[in-house]
Protein backbone atom coordinates (compact mmCIF):
# COMPACT_ATOMS: atom_id res chain seq x y z
CA UNK A 1 0.00 0.00 0.00
CA UNK A 2 1.70 3.38 -0.85
CA UNK A 3 2.15 5.56 2.11
CA UNK A 4 -0.31 8.57 2.24
CA UNK A 5 2.24 11.41 2.64
CA UNK A 6 5.89 11.75 1.83
CA UNK A 7 7.97 9.86 4.57
CA UNK A 8 11.63 10.66 5.53
CA UNK A 9 14.49 8.11 6.44
CA UNK A 10 15.38 7.97 10.33
CA UNK A 11 19.20 8.26 8.98
CA UNK A 12 21.28 9.15 12.23
CA UNK A 13 18.88 10.91 13.53
CA UNK A 14 18.94 10.10 17.74
CA UNK A 15 16.54 11.30 20.31
CA UNK A 16 17.95 13.47 23.30
CA UNK A 17 15.15 12.83 25.54
CA UNK A 18 11.72 11.16 26.17
CA UNK A 19 8.15 12.36 25.72
CA UNK A 20 7.89 12.17 29.46
CA UNK A 21 10.86 13.68 31.43
CA UNK A 22 11.44 17.46 29.88
CA UNK A 23 10.43 19.95 32.84
CA UNK A 24 10.63 23.67 33.13
CA UNK A 25 14.27 23.48 34.04
CA UNK A 26 14.97 21.64 30.58
CA UNK A 27 13.50 25.28 29.06
CA UNK A 28 16.26 26.33 26.72
CA UNK A 29 17.77 23.27 25.81
CA UNK A 30 17.58 22.23 22.00
CA UNK A 31 15.41 18.75 21.89
CA UNK A 32 14.71 15.87 19.22
CA UNK A 33 11.81 13.58 20.50
CA UNK A 34 10.30 10.90 18.56
CA UNK A 35 6.85 9.40 18.90
CA UNK A 36 3.75 9.14 17.75
CA UNK A 37 1.16 11.82 17.17
CA UNK A 38 -1.31 11.08 20.23
CA UNK A 39 -3.28 14.13 19.07
CA UNK A 40 -3.31 17.24 16.99
CA UNK A 41 -5.05 20.26 17.09
CA UNK A 42 -4.77 22.58 13.91
CA UNK A 43 -5.67 26.69 14.90
CA UNK A 44 -5.08 27.70 11.79
CA UNK A 45 -1.78 29.44 11.53
CA UNK A 46 -0.89 27.10 14.74
CA UNK A 47 -0.53 23.62 14.79
CA UNK A 48 -0.24 22.06 18.72
CA UNK A 49 0.51 18.12 18.68
CA UNK A 50 0.73 15.61 21.46
CA UNK A 51 3.62 13.84 20.96
CA UNK A 52 3.27 10.38 22.60
CA UNK A 53 5.76 7.29 23.89
CA UNK A 54 6.08 4.62 26.52
CA UNK A 55 7.09 7.42 28.66
CA UNK A 56 4.62 10.24 28.68
CA UNK A 57 3.30 13.04 26.06
CA UNK A 58 4.83 16.33 25.37
CA UNK A 59 3.42 19.41 23.30
CA UNK A 60 4.87 20.44 20.39
CA UNK A 61 3.74 23.06 18.29
CA UNK A 62 4.26 24.31 15.07
CA UNK A 63 3.61 27.91 13.89
CA UNK A 64 3.05 29.26 10.46
CA UNK A 65 5.08 32.35 11.15
CA UNK A 66 7.71 31.33 12.31
CA UNK A 67 9.08 27.75 10.24
CA UNK A 68 6.16 28.08 7.60
CA UNK A 69 7.43 24.82 5.72
CA UNK A 70 7.19 23.13 8.82
CA UNK A 71 4.12 23.84 9.73
CA UNK A 72 2.59 22.80 6.31
CA UNK A 73 4.33 19.94 6.71
CA UNK A 74 2.58 19.26 10.11
CA UNK A 75 -0.63 19.55 8.18
CA UNK A 76 -0.29 16.42 6.85
CA UNK A 77 -0.10 14.76 10.43
CA UNK A 78 -2.84 12.77 11.68
CA UNK A 79 -3.18 10.62 14.99
CA UNK A 80 -0.84 7.70 15.02
CA UNK A 81 1.95 8.92 12.15
CA UNK A 82 5.24 8.59 13.63
CA UNK A 83 7.60 11.48 13.81
CA UNK A 84 10.86 12.99 14.61
CA UNK A 85 10.53 16.01 15.55
CA UNK A 86 13.70 18.75 16.73
CA UNK A 87 13.31 22.16 18.24
CA UNK A 88 13.59 24.71 20.98
CA UNK A 89 12.11 23.50 24.27
CA UNK A 90 9.78 26.73 25.85
CA UNK A 91 8.53 27.29 29.05
CA UNK A 92 4.32 27.76 28.35
CA UNK A 93 2.92 30.91 29.27
CA UNK A 94 1.12 30.61 32.87
CA UNK A 95 -2.43 30.19 31.18
CA UNK A 96 -1.30 27.42 29.12
CA UNK A 97 0.43 24.94 31.27
CA UNK A 98 -1.11 21.69 32.19
CA UNK A 99 -1.00 20.50 35.48
CA UNK A 100 -2.78 16.99 34.16
CA UNK A 101 0.57 15.88 32.78
CA UNK A 102 4.20 16.02 33.93
CA UNK A 103 5.60 18.00 31.12
CA UNK A 104 2.51 20.41 31.31
CA UNK A 105 5.12 23.34 31.96
CA UNK A 106 6.82 23.05 28.57
CA UNK A 107 5.99 22.68 25.26
CA UNK A 108 8.63 21.81 21.84
CA UNK A 109 8.84 24.97 19.12
CA UNK A 110 9.29 22.66 16.32
CA UNK A 111 11.88 23.44 13.84
CA UNK A 112 12.11 19.86 11.61
CA UNK A 113 9.83 17.57 11.71
CA UNK A 114 10.44 13.89 9.48
CA UNK A 115 7.25 12.02 9.27
CA UNK A 116 8.98 8.21 9.40
CA UNK A 117 5.70 6.61 8.91
CA UNK A 118 2.06 7.35 8.37
CA UNK A 119 -0.91 5.30 10.15
CA UNK A 120 -4.18 3.88 9.17
CA UNK A 121 -7.23 5.61 11.56
CA UNK A 122 -6.42 3.22 14.23
CA UNK A 123 -10.13 0.81 15.46
CA UNK A 124 -10.11 3.01 18.50
CA UNK A 125 -8.94 6.06 20.04
CA UNK A 126 -6.04 5.40 22.33
CA UNK A 127 -7.58 6.60 25.36
CA UNK A 128 -8.98 4.10 28.33
CA UNK A 129 -12.15 6.09 28.48
CA UNK A 130 -13.38 4.64 25.06
CA UNK A 131 -14.91 1.44 25.72
CA UNK A 132 -14.01 -1.21 23.18
CA UNK A 133 -15.17 -5.25 22.75
CA UNK A 134 -12.56 -7.25 23.72
CA UNK A 135 -12.79 -8.89 20.41
CA UNK A 136 -11.55 -5.73 18.71
CA UNK A 137 -9.21 -4.75 21.24
CA UNK A 138 -8.05 -8.41 21.01
CA UNK A 139 -7.53 -8.53 17.47
CA UNK A 140 -6.09 -4.89 17.27
CA UNK A 141 -3.53 -5.76 20.57
CA UNK A 142 -0.43 -4.06 18.99
CA UNK A 143 -2.52 -1.02 19.37
CA UNK A 144 -4.58 -1.72 22.11
CA UNK A 145 -0.78 -1.82 23.98
CA UNK A 146 -0.36 1.16 23.49
CA UNK A 147 -3.29 2.30 25.94
CA UNK A 148 -2.30 4.14 28.90
CA UNK A 149 -4.21 1.34 31.23
CA UNK A 150 -2.08 -1.24 29.38
CA UNK A 151 1.29 0.32 29.09
CA UNK A 152 0.80 0.74 32.86
CA UNK A 153 0.00 -2.49 33.23
CA UNK A 154 3.18 -4.35 31.21
CA UNK A 155 5.33 -1.88 33.10
CA UNK A 156 4.05 -2.80 36.47
CA UNK A 157 4.63 -6.54 35.06
CA UNK A 158 8.26 -6.24 34.46
CA UNK A 159 9.15 -3.97 37.53
CA UNK A 160 7.44 -6.75 39.49
CA UNK A 161 9.65 -9.99 37.60
CA UNK A 162 12.46 -8.02 38.43
CA UNK A 163 11.61 -7.24 41.79
CA UNK A 164 11.15 -10.59 42.40
CA UNK A 165 14.27 -11.53 40.67
CA UNK A 166 16.77 -9.32 42.59
CA UNK A 167 14.55 -10.47 46.19
CA UNK A 168 15.35 -14.42 44.95
CA UNK A 169 18.93 -13.63 43.90
CA UNK A 170 19.74 -12.10 47.03
CA UNK A 171 18.76 -14.77 49.11
CA UNK A 172 20.54 -17.22 46.61
CA UNK A 173 18.17 -18.67 44.47
CA UNK A 174 19.57 -19.75 40.95
CA UNK A 175 17.79 -18.88 37.81
CA UNK A 176 17.64 -22.43 35.90
CA UNK A 177 15.82 -23.26 32.68
CA UNK A 178 13.92 -26.58 32.27
CA UNK A 179 12.41 -27.48 29.12
CA UNK A 180 9.34 -26.94 27.13
CA UNK A 181 9.40 -29.92 24.91
CA UNK A 182 9.36 -32.67 27.46
CA UNK A 183 6.66 -35.44 29.15
CA UNK A 184 3.48 -34.77 30.62
CA UNK A 185 3.90 -33.94 34.11
CA UNK A 186 0.20 -34.52 35.99
CA UNK A 187 -1.05 -31.31 37.76
CA UNK A 188 -4.66 -31.92 36.97
CA UNK A 189 -5.12 -30.22 33.50
CA UNK A 190 -4.77 -31.85 30.01
CA UNK A 191 -1.75 -31.56 27.89
CA UNK A 192 -1.02 -29.82 25.08
CA UNK A 193 1.05 -31.50 22.36
CA UNK A 194 3.47 -31.48 20.30
CA UNK A 195 4.42 -34.37 17.73
CA UNK A 196 7.44 -35.88 16.52
CA UNK A 197 8.24 -35.74 13.05
CA UNK A 198 11.18 -37.47 13.87
CA UNK A 199 9.64 -40.03 15.49
CA UNK A 200 5.99 -40.52 13.86
CA UNK A 201 3.50 -41.22 16.17
CA UNK A 202 5.25 -39.62 19.25
CA UNK A 203 4.69 -36.44 20.94
CA UNK A 204 6.10 -34.25 23.45
CA UNK A 205 3.64 -32.27 26.38
CA UNK A 206 4.14 -29.05 26.82
CA UNK A 207 4.97 -28.55 30.78
CA UNK A 208 2.05 -28.19 32.70
CA UNK A 209 4.97 -26.92 35.28
CA UNK A 210 8.66 -27.43 35.76
CA UNK A 211 7.53 -29.83 38.83
CA UNK A 212 9.23 -32.59 38.28
CA UNK A 213 12.49 -30.67 36.40
CA UNK A 214 12.69 -28.73 39.42
CA UNK A 215 12.39 -32.05 42.09
CA UNK A 216 15.47 -33.21 39.46
CA UNK A 217 17.47 -30.15 39.86
CA UNK A 218 17.38 -30.88 43.89
CA UNK A 219 18.26 -34.27 43.57
CA UNK A 220 21.02 -32.19 41.45
CA UNK A 221 22.13 -30.71 44.22
CA UNK A 222 21.26 -27.04 42.80
CA UNK A 223 19.86 -26.09 46.58
CA UNK A 224 17.86 -23.33 45.62
CA UNK A 225 16.35 -22.66 42.19
CA UNK A 226 13.42 -20.55 40.68
CA UNK A 227 12.28 -19.84 37.18
CA UNK A 228 9.65 -17.30 35.80
CA UNK A 229 8.39 -19.47 33.83
CA UNK A 230 5.73 -20.29 30.89
CA UNK A 231 3.47 -23.29 31.97
CA UNK A 232 0.24 -24.90 29.64
CA UNK A 233 -2.54 -26.36 30.56
CA UNK A 234 -5.54 -27.75 28.43
CA UNK A 235 -8.59 -26.74 30.70
CA UNK A 236 -11.34 -24.83 30.63
CA UNK A 237 -10.60 -21.08 30.49
CA UNK A 238 -11.77 -18.37 32.96
CA UNK A 239 -10.98 -14.94 34.43
CA UNK A 240 -8.33 -15.96 36.46
CA UNK A 241 -6.91 -18.59 33.61
CA UNK A 242 -4.71 -18.96 30.56
CA UNK A 243 -3.77 -21.93 28.16
CA UNK A 244 -0.55 -20.47 28.50
CA UNK A 245 0.25 -18.80 31.62
CA UNK A 246 3.57 -17.90 33.73
CA UNK A 247 4.62 -18.92 37.08
CA UNK A 248 7.53 -17.66 39.54
CA UNK A 249 8.11 -21.21 40.39
CA UNK A 250 10.86 -22.01 42.84
CA UNK A 251 12.53 -24.89 44.94
CA UNK A 252 14.67 -25.62 48.04
CA UNK A 253 16.46 -28.43 49.47
CA UNK A 254 16.17 -29.46 53.35
CA UNK A 255 13.28 -27.30 53.83
CA UNK A 256 10.33 -27.02 56.54
CA UNK A 257 7.12 -25.54 55.32
CA UNK A 258 7.81 -22.10 57.46
CA UNK A 259 11.56 -22.10 55.42
CA UNK A 260 9.43 -21.83 51.99
CA UNK A 261 7.01 -18.87 53.90
CA UNK A 262 10.16 -17.21 54.96
CA UNK A 263 11.41 -16.93 51.24
CA UNK A 264 8.20 -15.96 49.48
CA UNK A 265 6.99 -13.74 52.10
CA UNK A 266 9.50 -10.83 51.49
CA UNK A 267 9.12 -11.64 47.46
CA UNK A 268 5.68 -10.86 47.72
CA UNK A 269 5.97 -8.13 49.89
CA UNK A 270 8.82 -6.52 47.07
CA UNK A 271 6.44 -7.22 44.60
CA UNK A 272 3.33 -5.31 46.57
CA UNK A 273 5.95 -2.24 47.17
CA UNK A 274 6.36 -2.25 43.56
CA UNK A 275 2.75 -1.78 42.84
CA UNK A 276 3.01 1.13 45.84
CA UNK A 277 0.80 -1.51 47.95
CA UNK A 278 2.30 -2.33 51.48
CA UNK A 279 1.80 -5.45 53.06
CA UNK A 280 2.81 -6.95 56.52
CA UNK A 281 4.81 -10.34 56.94
CA UNK A 282 4.95 -12.69 58.33
CA UNK A 283 1.53 -13.32 56.12
CA UNK A 284 -1.23 -14.96 58.50
CA UNK A 285 -1.27 -18.93 58.64
CA UNK A 286 -4.94 -21.25 58.83
CA UNK A 287 -5.23 -24.92 58.01
CA UNK A 288 -7.33 -26.28 55.44
CA UNK A 289 -9.89 -27.67 58.16
CA UNK A 290 -10.18 -24.16 59.82
CA UNK A 291 -10.15 -22.35 56.69
CA UNK A 292 -13.03 -24.66 55.79
CA UNK A 293 -14.96 -24.28 58.79
CA UNK A 294 -14.26 -20.78 59.58
CA UNK A 295 -14.89 -19.36 55.95
CA UNK A 296 -16.45 -22.15 53.91
CA UNK A 297 -13.29 -21.74 51.55
CA UNK A 298 -9.99 -22.93 50.72
CA UNK A 299 -9.13 -19.72 49.56
CA UNK A 300 -11.10 -17.55 51.86
CA UNK A 301 -11.18 -13.88 51.21
CA UNK A 302 -10.20 -12.36 54.97
CA UNK A 303 -11.61 -8.83 53.42
CA UNK A 304 -15.46 -10.50 54.69
CA UNK A 305 -15.91 -11.48 58.29
CA UNK A 306 -15.18 -15.27 58.88
CA UNK A 307 -18.73 -17.00 59.74
CA UNK A 308 -20.00 -18.93 62.49
CA UNK A 309 -21.24 -22.52 63.23
CA UNK A 310 -23.94 -21.94 65.82
CA UNK A 311 -25.43 -25.70 65.97
CA UNK A 312 -25.00 -25.76 69.66
CA UNK A 313 -27.58 -22.30 69.69
CA UNK A 314 -30.01 -24.10 68.06
CA UNK A 315 -29.49 -27.64 69.76
CA UNK A 316 -33.42 -29.56 69.84
CA UNK A 317 -34.69 -27.13 67.23
CA UNK A 318 -35.60 -27.95 63.67
CA UNK A 319 -32.74 -25.61 62.73
CA UNK A 320 -29.94 -27.65 63.72
CA UNK A 321 -31.92 -31.52 62.96
CA UNK A 322 -29.53 -33.54 61.06
CA UNK A 323 -26.29 -32.63 62.81
CA UNK A 324 -24.76 -30.93 59.40
CA UNK A 325 -23.67 -27.02 60.30
CA UNK A 326 -25.81 -24.63 60.54
CA UNK A 327 -24.04 -20.97 59.75
CA UNK A 328 -24.43 -17.65 60.76
CA UNK A 329 -23.16 -15.62 57.45
CA UNK A 330 -22.41 -12.03 58.48
CA UNK A 331 -22.35 -9.03 55.78
CA UNK A 332 -21.13 -5.97 56.97
CA UNK A 333 -22.29 -2.83 56.15
CA UNK A 334 -25.01 -3.66 53.64
CA UNK A 335 -27.77 -1.16 55.03
CA UNK A 336 -31.10 -2.64 55.45
CA UNK A 337 -31.88 -4.74 52.34
CA UNK A 338 -35.10 -4.94 51.05
CA UNK A 339 -37.02 -7.84 51.05
CA UNK A 340 -36.58 -8.59 47.52
CA UNK A 341 -32.82 -8.14 48.33
CA UNK A 342 -33.09 -10.45 51.05
CA UNK A 343 -35.30 -12.94 48.61
CA UNK A 344 -31.85 -12.99 46.00
CA UNK A 345 -29.51 -14.10 48.31
CA UNK A 346 -31.82 -16.34 49.99
CA UNK A 347 -32.72 -17.83 46.70
CA UNK A 348 -28.77 -17.91 45.33
CA UNK A 349 -27.90 -19.96 48.38
CA UNK A 350 -31.07 -22.62 47.62
CA UNK A 351 -29.64 -22.83 44.13
CA UNK A 352 -26.67 -24.63 46.14
CA UNK A 353 -28.76 -26.90 47.91
CA UNK A 354 -28.99 -24.73 51.21
CA UNK A 355 -32.13 -23.93 53.36
CA UNK A 356 -31.49 -19.88 54.21
CA UNK A 357 -33.34 -18.10 57.18
CA UNK A 358 -32.49 -14.48 55.76
CA UNK A 359 -35.54 -12.49 58.39
CA UNK A 360 -32.97 -12.91 61.53
CA UNK A 361 -36.14 -10.64 62.94
CA UNK A 362 -38.86 -12.98 62.90
CA UNK A 363 -36.42 -15.99 63.91
CA UNK A 364 -35.77 -13.43 66.81
CA UNK A 365 -39.24 -13.96 67.79
CA UNK A 366 -39.30 -17.99 67.91
CA UNK A 367 -35.80 -18.13 69.32
CA UNK A 368 -34.37 -14.49 71.44
CA UNK A 369 -31.86 -16.03 73.17
CA UNK A 370 -30.57 -17.87 70.22
CA UNK A 371 -30.31 -15.21 67.82
CA UNK A 372 -29.13 -12.76 70.39
CA UNK A 373 -25.90 -15.03 71.13
CA UNK A 374 -25.29 -15.24 67.51
CA UNK A 375 -25.85 -11.25 67.10
CA UNK A 376 -22.84 -11.05 69.70
CA UNK A 377 -20.58 -13.73 68.27
CA UNK A 378 -20.80 -12.43 64.51
CA UNK A 379 -20.73 -9.27 66.21
CA UNK A 380 -23.53 -8.87 63.70
CA UNK A 381 -24.92 -4.81 64.30
CA UNK A 382 -27.56 -2.59 62.75
CA UNK A 383 -26.58 -1.84 59.67
CA UNK A 384 -25.14 -5.73 59.03
CA UNK A 385 -27.16 -8.65 57.04
CA UNK A 386 -27.36 -11.63 58.92
CA UNK A 387 -28.48 -15.27 57.84
CA UNK A 388 -28.52 -18.38 59.25
CA UNK A 389 -28.18 -21.13 56.50
CA UNK A 390 -27.85 -24.89 56.63
CA UNK A 391 -28.57 -28.09 54.03
CA UNK A 392 -31.61 -28.27 53.06
CA UNK A 393 -32.61 -32.40 51.91
CA UNK A 394 -30.00 -34.95 52.26
CA UNK A 395 -27.00 -35.21 53.25
CA UNK A 396 -24.44 -35.16 50.89
CA UNK A 397 -22.40 -38.14 49.90
CA UNK A 398 -18.83 -37.58 50.43
CA UNK A 399 -17.41 -35.32 53.05
CA UNK A 400 -21.06 -33.54 53.31
CA UNK A 401 -19.56 -30.87 56.77
CA UNK A 402 -17.38 -29.90 53.66
CA UNK A 403 -20.03 -29.70 50.82
CA UNK A 404 -22.30 -28.00 53.27
CA UNK A 405 -19.69 -25.45 54.32
CA UNK A 406 -18.73 -24.51 50.92
CA UNK A 407 -22.04 -23.76 50.08
CA UNK A 408 -21.93 -21.86 52.86
CA UNK A 409 -19.05 -20.04 51.64
CA UNK A 410 -20.10 -19.38 48.32
CA UNK A 411 -23.21 -17.39 49.81
CA UNK A 412 -20.67 -15.38 52.28
CA UNK A 413 -18.90 -14.25 48.98
CA UNK A 414 -22.44 -13.60 47.36
CA UNK A 415 -23.90 -11.38 49.93
CA UNK A 416 -20.07 -9.32 49.87
CA UNK A 417 -19.37 -9.20 46.01
CA UNK A 418 -23.79 -8.39 45.77
CA UNK A 419 -23.83 -5.56 48.49
CA UNK A 420 -20.17 -4.50 47.88
CA UNK A 421 -21.50 -1.78 45.64
CA UNK A 422 -22.37 0.08 48.95
CA UNK A 423 -20.27 -0.27 51.22
CA UNK A 424 -16.81 -1.11 49.54
CA UNK A 425 -15.39 -3.67 51.48
CA UNK A 426 -13.64 -4.87 48.69
CA UNK A 427 -11.68 -2.80 47.71
CA UNK A 428 -8.88 -4.10 45.37
CA UNK A 429 -6.20 -1.69 47.50
CA UNK A 430 -7.09 -4.13 50.36
CA UNK A 431 -4.87 -6.77 50.87
CA UNK A 432 -5.60 -9.45 52.79
CA UNK A 433 -2.70 -12.68 52.21
CA UNK A 434 -2.71 -15.47 53.96
CA UNK A 435 -0.93 -19.09 53.82
CA UNK A 436 -3.39 -22.06 53.94
CA UNK A 437 -1.95 -25.17 55.26
CA UNK A 438 -2.75 -29.13 55.82
CA UNK A 439 -5.18 -29.83 52.89
CA UNK A 440 -6.15 -33.31 52.31
CA UNK A 441 -3.36 -35.59 51.01
CA UNK A 442 -6.57 -37.10 48.16
CA UNK A 443 -9.73 -36.16 46.77
CA UNK A 444 -12.37 -38.57 45.58
CA UNK A 445 -13.16 -37.98 42.03
CA UNK A 446 -15.99 -38.82 40.26
CA UNK A 447 -15.14 -39.14 37.34
CA UNK A 448 -12.36 -41.77 37.44
CA UNK A 449 -13.64 -43.25 40.26
CA UNK A 450 -10.47 -43.28 42.68
CA UNK A 451 -8.69 -40.98 44.85
CA UNK A 452 -6.49 -38.86 43.06
CA UNK A 453 -3.49 -35.96 44.90
CA UNK A 454 -5.12 -33.00 46.31
CA UNK A 455 -2.23 -31.23 45.07
CA UNK A 456 -0.25 -33.58 43.01
CA UNK A 457 1.34 -37.34 43.41
CA UNK A 458 4.98 -35.72 44.58
CA UNK A 459 3.28 -34.26 47.73
CA UNK A 460 4.46 -35.50 51.35
CA UNK A 461 1.99 -37.11 53.90
CA UNK A 462 2.11 -35.86 57.08
CA UNK A 463 4.40 -38.07 59.18
CA UNK A 464 1.56 -38.72 61.48
CA UNK A 465 -0.86 -40.22 58.93
CA UNK A 466 2.13 -42.19 56.54
CA UNK A 467 0.75 -45.56 57.97
CA UNK A 468 -2.92 -44.79 56.80
CA UNK A 469 -2.41 -43.99 53.07
CA UNK A 470 -3.80 -47.22 52.36
CA UNK A 471 -6.58 -47.80 55.38
CA UNK A 472 -7.94 -45.02 55.52
CA UNK A 473 -6.87 -41.87 52.65
CA UNK A 474 -9.33 -39.72 53.49
CA UNK A 475 -8.01 -38.54 56.48
CA UNK A 476 -4.70 -38.36 55.60
CA UNK A 477 -3.12 -34.83 55.62
CA UNK A 478 -0.54 -33.55 52.78
CA UNK A 479 2.21 -31.12 53.31
CA UNK A 480 0.72 -28.76 51.42
CA UNK A 481 0.14 -25.41 51.82
CA UNK A 482 -1.68 -22.18 49.33
CA UNK A 483 -0.89 -18.99 48.89
CA UNK A 484 -4.17 -17.14 48.77
CA UNK A 485 -4.66 -13.11 48.38
CA UNK A 486 -8.23 -11.67 48.25
CA UNK A 487 -9.74 -15.14 47.74
CA UNK A 488 -7.57 -15.67 44.86
CA UNK A 489 -5.24 -18.87 45.26
CA UNK A 490 -1.68 -17.14 44.15
CA UNK A 491 0.32 -20.22 44.71
CA UNK A 492 0.49 -23.75 45.55
CA UNK A 493 3.25 -25.85 47.07
CA UNK A 494 4.28 -28.41 49.00
CA UNK A 495 6.95 -30.15 50.87
CA UNK A 496 7.82 -33.34 48.42
CA UNK A 497 8.25 -36.74 48.81
CA UNK A 498 11.96 -37.34 48.80
CA UNK A 499 12.03 -41.65 49.36
CA UNK A 500 11.50 -43.58 46.77
CA UNK A 501 9.99 -46.13 49.17
CA UNK A 502 6.88 -43.51 50.19
CA UNK A 503 6.61 -42.71 46.36
CA UNK A 504 5.77 -45.64 45.51
CA UNK A 505 3.31 -46.19 48.62
CA UNK A 506 1.42 -42.77 47.24
CA UNK A 507 1.23 -43.98 43.90
CA UNK A 508 -0.14 -47.19 44.85
CA UNK A 509 -2.73 -45.36 47.06
CA UNK A 510 -3.36 -43.52 43.88
CA UNK A 511 -4.35 -46.07 42.14
CA UNK A 512 -1.26 -46.56 39.67
CA UNK A 513 -0.01 -50.23 39.25
CA UNK A 514 3.83 -50.84 39.19
CA UNK A 515 4.05 -50.52 35.27
CA UNK A 516 2.28 -47.54 34.75
CA UNK A 517 4.40 -45.69 37.43
CA UNK A 518 7.52 -46.51 36.27
CA UNK A 519 6.15 -46.43 32.79
CA UNK A 520 5.22 -42.39 33.29
CA UNK A 521 7.59 -41.24 36.26
CA UNK A 522 10.38 -43.95 36.34
CA UNK A 523 12.75 -41.26 35.49
CA UNK A 524 11.53 -39.60 38.91
CA UNK A 525 11.33 -42.95 41.08
CA UNK A 526 15.05 -43.84 39.87
CA UNK A 527 16.55 -40.19 40.77
CA UNK A 528 15.07 -40.86 44.15
CA UNK A 529 17.44 -43.78 44.33
CA UNK A 530 20.51 -41.49 44.18
CA UNK A 531 20.54 -39.35 46.96
CA UNK A 532 17.51 -37.14 47.02
CA UNK A 533 17.34 -34.70 49.90
CA UNK A 534 14.27 -34.05 51.56
CA UNK A 535 13.10 -31.17 49.71
CA UNK A 536 10.49 -28.55 48.88
CA UNK A 537 9.12 -25.61 47.09
CA UNK A 538 6.15 -24.09 45.49
CA UNK A 539 4.73 -21.82 42.16
CA UNK A 540 3.38 -18.36 42.09
CA UNK A 541 0.37 -17.88 39.33
CA UNK A 542 2.62 -14.30 38.37
CA UNK A 543 -0.28 -13.26 36.02
CA UNK A 544 -2.81 -13.54 38.72
CA UNK A 545 -0.37 -11.34 41.38
CA UNK A 546 -0.12 -8.77 38.68
CA UNK A 547 -3.52 -8.89 37.60
CA UNK A 548 -4.54 -8.23 41.91
CA UNK A 549 -1.90 -5.44 41.70
CA UNK A 550 -2.99 -3.46 39.07
CA UNK A 551 -6.14 -3.87 40.41
CA UNK A 552 -7.52 -5.58 37.02
CA UNK A 553 -10.61 -8.32 37.32
CA UNK A 554 -9.07 -10.48 34.65
CA UNK A 555 -5.59 -11.80 33.22
CA UNK A 556 -6.09 -11.09 30.02
CA UNK A 557 -5.17 -7.59 31.56
CA UNK A 558 -1.87 -8.34 32.45
CA UNK A 559 -0.66 -10.54 29.54
CA UNK A 560 0.39 -9.07 26.26
CA UNK A 561 -0.82 -11.14 24.08
CA UNK A 562 -3.54 -13.34 25.37
CA UNK A 563 -5.80 -15.98 24.07
CA UNK A 564 -9.84 -15.71 24.48
CA UNK A 565 -12.00 -17.92 26.70
CA UNK A 566 -12.24 -20.13 23.83
CA UNK A 567 -8.27 -20.15 23.62
CA UNK A 568 -7.86 -18.38 20.47
CA UNK A 569 -5.62 -15.81 19.16
CA UNK A 570 -7.68 -13.42 17.33
CA UNK A 571 -4.38 -11.55 16.07
CA UNK A 572 -2.91 -14.38 14.55
CA UNK A 573 -5.88 -16.29 13.88
CA UNK A 574 -4.44 -19.54 16.15
CA UNK A 575 -4.59 -21.78 16.40
CA UNK A 576 -5.20 -22.75 12.62
CA UNK A 577 -5.34 -25.60 10.49
CA UNK A 578 -2.27 -26.34 8.98
CA UNK A 579 -1.56 -27.66 4.95
CA UNK A 580 -2.09 -31.66 4.42
CA UNK A 581 1.84 -31.99 3.87
CA UNK A 582 2.51 -30.77 7.18
CA UNK A 583 0.38 -33.01 8.50
CA UNK A 584 2.02 -35.81 6.29
CA UNK A 585 5.71 -35.35 7.33
CA UNK A 586 4.53 -35.68 11.04
CA UNK A 587 2.78 -38.96 10.17
CA UNK A 588 -0.79 -37.39 11.04
CA UNK A 589 -3.84 -38.03 9.25
CA UNK A 590 -6.89 -36.10 10.77
CA UNK A 591 -10.30 -38.11 11.46
CA UNK A 592 -13.59 -36.39 10.20
CA UNK A 593 -15.74 -38.23 12.26
P1 LIG B 1 -0.54 -25.27 40.73
O1 LIG B 1 -1.09 -26.16 39.69
O2 LIG B 1 -1.39 -25.03 41.93
O3 LIG B 1 0.83 -25.82 41.31
O4 LIG B 1 -0.18 -23.87 40.08
C1 LIG B 1 0.45 -22.84 40.82
C2 LIG B 1 -0.20 -21.50 40.54
O5 LIG B 1 -0.21 -21.23 39.14
C3 LIG B 1 -1.35 -20.44 38.83
N1 LIG B 1 -2.12 -21.11 37.76
C4 LIG B 1 -2.64 -20.48 36.69
N2 LIG B 1 -2.63 -19.19 36.33
C5 LIG B 1 -3.23 -18.86 35.18
N3 LIG B 1 -3.83 -19.74 34.35
C6 LIG B 1 -3.87 -21.05 34.66
N4 LIG B 1 -4.44 -21.93 33.81
C7 LIG B 1 -3.26 -21.47 35.89
N5 LIG B 1 -3.10 -22.67 36.51
C8 LIG B 1 -2.42 -22.43 37.64
C9 LIG B 1 -2.17 -20.31 40.08
C10 LIG B 1 -1.66 -21.46 40.93
O6 LIG B 1 -1.79 -21.20 42.30
N6 LIG B 1 3.90 -27.57 40.39
C11 LIG B 1 2.95 -26.99 41.32
C12 LIG B 1 3.59 -26.06 42.28
C13 LIG B 1 4.47 -26.71 43.32
O7 LIG B 1 4.02 -27.71 43.91
O8 LIG B 1 5.57 -26.21 43.55
C14 LIG B 1 1.87 -26.25 40.54
O9 LIG B 1 2.00 -25.98 39.36
O10 LIG B 1 -1.88 -19.07 40.69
Amino acid sequence: MEARVPLDFLGELRRTHTCGELRAADAGARVLLMGWVHKRRDLGGVIFIDLRDREGITQVVFRADVEPAVHEKAELLRPEYVVAVEGLLERRSPDTVNPNIATGEVEVKAERLWILNDARTPPFPMEDRVDVSEEVRLKYRFVDLRRPRMQRNMILRSRIALAIREQLYQMGFLEIETPFMTRSTPEGARDFLVPCRLQPGTFYALPQSPQLFKQLLMVSGYDKYFQIVRCFRDEDLRADRQPEFTQLDLEMSFPQQERIFEVIEPVVQRACEVAGMRVEIPFPRMTYAQAMRSYGSDKPDLRLPPFQIVNDLFEGTSLAADGLPLVAIRTPNTGPLSRKERGEVADFGRSLGLKVYDDIKSLAKSHPAAVEEVRRRTGAGEEDLLMLATWDGAAPVRRPEDTVLLACGQLRMHAGIKYNERHKLLEPTVMKLLWVTDFPMFEWSDEEQRWVAAHHPFTSVHDEDIDKLMTDPASCRAKSYDLVLNGVELGSGSIRIHRRDVQSKVFEALGFSQEEALRRFGFLLTALEYGAPPHGGIALGLDRLVMILAGESSIREVIPFPKTSKGTDLMCDAPSPVPERQLRELGLQLRRD
